[in-house]
Formats: C-alpha cells, structure tokens, sequence
C-alpha cells in the first residue's frame, strides 16, 4: 500500500495540475466530480493524518490564483464556494444537521448556473468595480469587461451603495455562435460555456467580452441584513434595483420537496437557453444563516446538489478521419446512438492521436460517452474490463485518407497534417472558407455546392469562382436557374468586399479575422501588405513573429501570387474599405446610458463601396447625429482607443479637436476624464453654450451603433 504521505504528494500535485488547467488554462481535462473525489480522497487522508496538513495544502484554499496581467482587489467579503451533495440522501444530511442546529427552517432552491462568480460593486448607484473571485480572498479587477455585459446595471435605480455577487455565463447559442467562428478561423474550442465564459472575462482587451453575448446572474447581496430579512428578499431587491436574477428559484420548507424540486430539474435543464450544473439550497432566513455561520471553507447554511453529468455507454463502431482546411487530420468516434442531454448523439471528436492513446480508445470498445458542459459530445473513456478480445488498437495513418500523401507531424504540434497543397480535402475545405460569411461572404455557396463544381471540374481554386457562369450552374444536381442566377450575383457582389475579407478567406496560416482586419486598416492595400517584411509586420501591434513570418511565407509562394494575380484580374477588390455607416441618426440613443449592450453587436457587416481605401470614403448618405459637430475626446475609454473613436466621428462627419471651447459641441468623457470636462461642464452650465452635449463612453458607443457603426 502507498504511504499516505506519498498519496497525500500526489494528490495535492494532482489537484494542483487540474486547478491550473480550469482556473488558468481553462481547458479542463476531468469532471468536477473526479476533482471532488480527488478533493475529498485528500481531505479524508489529512483528517486521518492532520500531521500531513500544511498550509499550502489546496484543502485549505478556496479556488484557484489570480491570473496574472489583471490588477488585483481584495474581497472585504470573501468569495466562499459551496459545499456539494450528490444524491437525496446527501441533502437529508444536510437538512438533519441545519434542523438540529437552528431547527425548522425554509429553503431557497436556486438553479446553479454554470460560469465564473463575479462581484459586483456599485457606490452611490454607479458600478464601480467589477472583480472575479480568485482565490477568495484576491480577484482581478475585470470592471472593464464587467462594464460590456448587457444585463449589468451600470447605474441601478437608487442611488446605494451595493455589492452583490452573481454567476457570469455564456447563454448556449452565444457559446455555439463563437465555437462555430472559432473553428472556422482554426482557433482552439472551448470546452464548455463555462470555459468560455472565464476565457472571455480574462481577456485584456474588452473589445473581446463585449462581442461575446456574456451575461450575469445575480443570487447573492453582500451584507443582505442591510436590506432585508430573508435571502429571497434581497434577491428581490436586487431585481428592483436593476439586476438580473434567475426566474426559476422557489421557497420550500420540507427537504422532500426540495428533493423533488431538484428532480424535477434534472432533466429539465438541458432545455434551458444557458448551462447549469446542478442547484443551490439556500437557508432562506438571514438570522439564521447568521446562526449556522461558516466552515473554513463554504457557508453551513447552503450547499450546491450537483448532477451528474449524464453519460451513457455505447459501442466505438468507427474512427472517421476529416482533413481540415490547415491540412489538420481529425479523428471523430462513431458509435451507437445514444440519448444524451436531451438529444441523440452518435459521434464525438476525439481531437488527435494523442487523446485516443491516452484514453486507450480501441475499435469496437465499449465506451462511456457524455456532454461536454451539456453541449459537446465526448468521449470520456474506453471500458477495458468489457473488452471481448476481438477490439482492435487504432493506428494512426501515416498518410492523408484523402489524397495518399504522407502526414507530417511538427514536434510542438498535436495534429498530423496532409501538407500537399493539391489535396483535394484541402482545396474543398479552403473554398468552404473562402466562401463563408466571414470570409468573401459569398452567399448559397454552401459546402454541398463546392464539392460539386470541383467534382465537375467547373472549378480549381478560388479564383475559378469568378468565371462561372449561370449556364454552367444548372449543370449541377438540383441547382434551378434562380438560385444559379442569385449564386453568379453573390459571387459577383463578393468582388466589393474589403480587403480583410479577402485576407481572412485566402486561409493564410495563424491569419484570423481578428489579424485580417487590422493587416487591411493598417496597411490600405493588398500591394502594400505584399510589399511589408516581417520586422514591418511586426511594428503592427498585435502582429508577433509568428504571424508575421507566416505572412511573409505565404506571399512568397508562387501559388499564392498566382492565385492573388487571378482574383485581382477577375476584379477582385484588393483595398481596406472602411466600414459604411448606415442609417441616420438617433438622438433617443443618447438617454439610453446602457444602450452599448443591448445594441446588437453581430449584425452583418454592410457592403462596403467601390473599392476605395480609407475612411473619409466611408460616409453613409444621409447625414448623422456627429455631422459637421465639434467634438473632444478626453479620459481613457475602454471599448476603443481615443484614435478609434476619432477616427468614427470623422467617419460620421464629425471633427475632433483637441481642446474643449465655447464652440464645441460635444465632448466625450471617459474614465478619470478631468480639466476638459470639467470646462465643458462649466461652459454647459453657465450658458456660453447651453447646447454642448457631455456623454460618456457608453453613450457614445451607443450612439455610434445608433448610427449603424459595427463595433
Ligand atoms: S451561492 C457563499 N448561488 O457555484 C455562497 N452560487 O461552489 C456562494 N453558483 O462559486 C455561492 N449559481 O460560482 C450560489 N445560485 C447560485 C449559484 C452559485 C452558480 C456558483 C458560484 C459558486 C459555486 C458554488
């Protein structure tokens, strides 16, 4: 038998491990539960052995550290976590030792919502800080993204000064939504909203949490008794304050109905438009609560009843391989349908070599299957003991399933890679992107369509696209003469889209939308980005050595000249069209002080003009709110820098100027905005000019979408 003090090592190594990977990774590789029993094993062996505890033992912490890059806030509360309960009798338990300790008691049943806590500060009314747990004790100061979720009060309806703490999560279509652009970029997933919500808040840059549908949850109110007796009550409050709560907690006073209530959600929760992984239980009385106190760890007074993630085992018929448009050859399991989280399932990516070896995945195992933060199937493991002799080891193929050529696997990478560039996988799979709606955005060329005009050697490469003609596309199976004239109009109208839209659609390596976008606004044309060396490149902010070199490599080969060479003759647009503004202007947006997130922030980009770089081109027609008015900048804003912001009100017809006088119309105050704003201020108030107008950054953003600017 192992020395417990040798299991207590390993444990807490391997507790360490897995916390690194779900505070700091975000890329979790075991359930909750194996990390509660790998928690609970530890805990176990130090109550046996409290020689073995030592401070830095993770029983005596709460979660994980700090990220760094974040400035750090001290939770005057802390941010406790709860205990958890699996099973009915676990809530007996925890209801018997709440009755003898208080007696009778009545419970709040909330769902548990599955994303990162979040602490919510607001002074006089105003959000002032918003911070993510940490380790409990220490957060990060994530006010700025905090700032871009749209069902965060920026101003609640009193002017209190409040904390309130509630889950920050990614609604499951949003979660979809960024999974789907993230693979067709050829970014990493996310394993679960959960992931991607904390991967989202992290971000320095809160550009990228405010495109990514975040919302928050709000079930606790700091210092409670301030406001009201029960839990219930001030989540109440909250609510009329401003904040959002979840609609679906209720009151019980017996424990069986608690239970049945915890039931009756089990299945239930998979229909909800956001993940939970199980329930919190409440003592509803504040007073009590008060009396039952604390743990080291988590509240006496509430527990978390988790459900099981639900798994189901079923038989590995097949490994399907799929060559990506990177070359990337991934592996899928197909297996017997099963039901799982509310839908038929029969096939889970198994990612790479590397995680069938790891898992020991064989032809034929049996296999437990299960969802992924209740949306994305998976394999957990292969059942050895099941095994009947005939399952046979997978062996990866040397060669690419779809054109022969040998696969190439780089040392630092997971995947294997078909590297022939005429491999038919990869020439269909880059049309699929070139015509997707972020890239050249060539609507109704859709995947079944491209395979066919390559398999009827209608079409080669992108450039091809461009030469078809409608008597050519009703050759196709099931295409009509409409949808070939609606698919030669589409292709067409795809030769105005701005440069980053090419850029993104050529499938340069490491080149994602976000790189397109600032290679095209930062270097005007495609010549010029041809032109640029990688250290040019690299004085781009956001463009590292990487992506720079990858660039340079791209350009360099011949077939991409050609290629460039041939869209360019089919009259392609090669230049950076700024992005038109649309609509006129609507001063009602400027009352709306939240309005930055409850504009939508994925509509469709609007067609862009004749091909013509820069942004003076990029007026819309009628005027705008910003039209010929004199506007100042001051203070840090968040969402964009200063220039951005500047360049926007050009865009729209405005002027920037540098100092605030009796002539300016409208100043722009961001965060620690001082002297400008407050002479604005003063020439408003005196009545040298009554009509300057003084807004914030939110309201200026708002008025910006308003304006139909996407952001
Ligand atoms: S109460 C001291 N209520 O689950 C009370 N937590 O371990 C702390 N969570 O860290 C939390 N939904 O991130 C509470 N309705 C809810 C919740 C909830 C989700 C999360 C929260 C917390 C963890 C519990």
């Amino acid at each position: 038998m192992t020395e417990p003090s040798a299991r207590v090592k390993e444990l807490r190594d391997l507790i360490a491990y897995h916390n690194r990977r779900y505070y700091e990774l975000d890329e979790p590789s075991i359930t909750d539960a194996e990390w509660d029993a790998l928690m609970r094993e530890l805990v176990a062996l130090e109550t046996a052995h409290p020689e073995l505890v030592t401070a830095d033992s993770p029983t005596q912490r709460v979660g994980g550290p700090p990220a760094e890059g974040f400035t750090k806030v001290e939770h005057e509360v802390s941010m406790l976590s709860l205990g958890n309960a699996y099973s009915a009798d676990d809530m007996r338990e925890f209801d018997a030792r709440i009755r003898e300790a208080v007696g009778a008691v009545r419970y709040v049943c909330e769902l548990k919502i599955d994303g990162l806590a979040v602490s919510l500060r607001y002074e006089g009314g105003r959000l002032v800080r918003g911070a993510t747990r940490g380790d409990g004790q220490v957060g990060e100061d994530i006010t700025m993204n905090i700032r871009t979720i749209r069902n965060v009060p920026l101003q609640l309806s009193e002017t209190v000064d409040i904390e309130v703490r509630g889950e920050a999560y990614m609604p499951k279509p949003a979660f979809r939504r960024l999974n789907e652009a993230r693979e067709a970029n050829g970014e990493s997933l996310f394993a679960n909203p959960r992931n991607a919500a904390a991967g989202s808040l992290r971000q320095l840059d809160p550009r990228v949490a405010a495109n990514r549908g975040l919302a928050v949850f709000v079930y606790t109110v700091v210092e409670a008794e301030r406001f009201a007796d029960t839990h219930s009550g001030a989540i109440a409050m909250a609510q009329r304050l401003g904040f959002a709560v979840n609609g679906e907690s209720r009151t019980f006073d017996a424990i069986d109905d608690v239970i049945e209530f915890i039931d009756s959600w089990g299945r239930k929760r998979h229909d909800l438009p956001y993940a939970t992984d199980g329930m919190v239980i409440k003592v509803d009385s504040l007073a009590l609560q008060e009396r039952l106190g604390f743990t080291a760890k988590s509240p006496r007074w509430a527990i978390a009843y988790k459900y099981q993630a639900e798994q189901a085992e079923t038989v590995l018929r097949d490994i399907e391989l799929s060559v990506g448009r990177t070359g990337a050859v991934t592996p899928t399991a197909v297996f017997n349908p099963v039901q799982l989280a509310g839908t038929t399932v029969s096939r889970a990516s198994l990612h790479n070599e590397d995680y069938i070896r790891d898992k020991d995945i064989r032809l034929g195992d049996t296999i437990v299957v299960q969802k992924a933060g209740d949306i994305i199937p998976e394999v957990v493991r292969s059942l050895p003991e099941m095994r009947t002799g005939v399952e046979v080891p997978y062996v990866f193929p040397y060669e690419c399933p779809q054109c022969g050529a040998p696969l190439v696997r780089l040392p630092e990478e997971a995947a294997w890679r078909c590297v022939n560039p005429a491999c038919p996988a990869l020439i269909r799979e880059s049309l699929i992107h070139f015509a997707s709606r972020d890239a050249m955005n060539i609507e109704g060329l859709g995947e079944q369509w491209v395979a066919q005009l390559l398999e009827h050697q209608l079409i080669h490469d992108a450039a091809d696209l461009y030469d078809l003609t409608q008597e050519e596309l009703v050759t196709l199976d099931r295409m009509g003469e409409r949808s070939a004239t609606n698919l030669v109009a589409a292709i067409a109208a795809s030769k105005q889209n701005s440069l980053e839209k090419l850029l993104f659609g050529l499938g340069i390596r490491l080149v994602g939308e976000k790189a397109a976008r600032t290679l095209a606004k930062e270097f005007g044309t495609l010549d010029a980005l041809m032109r640029a060396s990688s250290e040019e490149l690299q004085t781009v902010p956001e463009i590292g050595p990487k992506l720079a070199d990858s660039i340079v490599a791209y350009f360099a080969t011949p077939g991409a000249q050609q290629l460039l060479a041939r869209l360019v003759a089919a009259g392609v647009n090669t230049a950076f069209i700024a992005p038109r503004v649309r609509g006129r202007a609507s001063t009602a947006a400027l009352a709306a002080g939240d309005a930055l997130r409850e504009a939508g922030t994925d509509t469709e980009a609007v067609p862009a003009g004749e091909g013509t770089a820069g942004l003076a081109e990029s007026l819309g027609d009628g005027a705008s709110w910003f039209t010929d008015k004199t506007c100042v900048l001051t203070g840090t804003l968040t969402v964009m820098d200063r220039k951005q912001a500047g360049e926007w009100i050009e865009a729209l017809g405005g002027k920037v100027t540098g100092s605030v006088s009796a002539k300016t119309d409208v100043v722009i105050a961001g965060e620690k905005a001082g002297s400008k704003l407050t002479k604005a201020e003063s020439i408003r108030d005196s009545g040298q000019n009554a009509n300057l107008v003084v807004m914030n950054e939110e309201q200026f953003i708002a008025l910006l979408r308003a304006e139909g600017v996407e952001l």
